[in-house]
């Protein structure tokens, strides 16, 4: 599942992952970064740094770094288990953040992938779509509500998330098999009957 930032992403991975849990499915939520020590470790490193002091592609590579570890210590497991995994956020995130948001050349994200991910992608991705102005607006309440300060990426302006959103909404453009777009303006409820009816028609066709 992907989006930008405030789209509300987990609660509605953790609402699909109980749905399917109820239908017998094996399913395993994840995250990135994060998902492993390493990537939590990256994580927090990442999110807690100011504007400016990591570089662009030290970011990019730190990013990769979490999702390797995360390949090889959670996903392809899972996988070999036969569970479903749910992943919030993947190789997407890195090409409108990192690529869009901060200019990094697609041609470079694409080549580390290629060099690194071991062919992991997911068969479906749920871009859930809000506008730059809204999502700006609902971190910044979840973020008052819990008295936390803005993380790395939520310090960015209006114009980086525009960007973030031109560069999902164009890889949806590109790959309309694999990535739905779901709009995630509406309420919790509505969003997560969307959200089941894209995952019940994908595993028609896969399990
Ligand atoms: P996340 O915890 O999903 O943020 P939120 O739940 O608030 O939307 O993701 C953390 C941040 O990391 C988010 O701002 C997007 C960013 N990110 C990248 O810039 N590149 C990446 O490859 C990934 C996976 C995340």
């Amino acid at each position: 599942m992907e989006g930008l930032d405030g789209c509300g992403k987990s609660t509605q991975l953790t609402m699909l992952a109980a749905q399917l849990r109820g239908q017998g499915y094996a399913v395993l939520e994840t995250r990135e970064p994060g998902g492993t020590a390493a990537g939590l470790a990256i994580r927090e490193l990442v999110m807690s740094a100011s504007p400016g002091a990591l570089s662009p592609l030290t970011e990019l590579t730190l990013m990769f770094a979490a999702r390797v570890q995360h390949i090889d210590e959670v996903i392809l497991p899972a996988l070999g288990r036969g569970e479903l995994v749910l992943c919030d956020r993947y190789a997407d995130s890195t090409v409108a953040y990192q690529g869009y948001g901060h200019g990094i050349a697609l041609e470079t994200i694409g080549t580390l992938e290629r060099l690194l991910c071991q062919g992991v992608r997911p068969g479906l991705t749920l871009l859930l779509d809000i506008d730059a102005p809204t999502s700006i607006q609902r971190t910044g309440a979840r973020n008052r509500q819990a008295s936390q300060p803005h993380t790395r990426f939520e310090q960015e302006g209006l114009e980086f998330f525009e960007r973030v959103r031109r560069g999902y909404r164009e890889i949806a453009r590109q790959e309309p098999e694999r990535v739905r777009v779901l709009d995630a303006t509406v309420s919790i409820d509505e969003l997560q009957v969307a959200v089941r009816r894209a995952v019940k028609e994908f595993l028609k066709g896969s399990y």
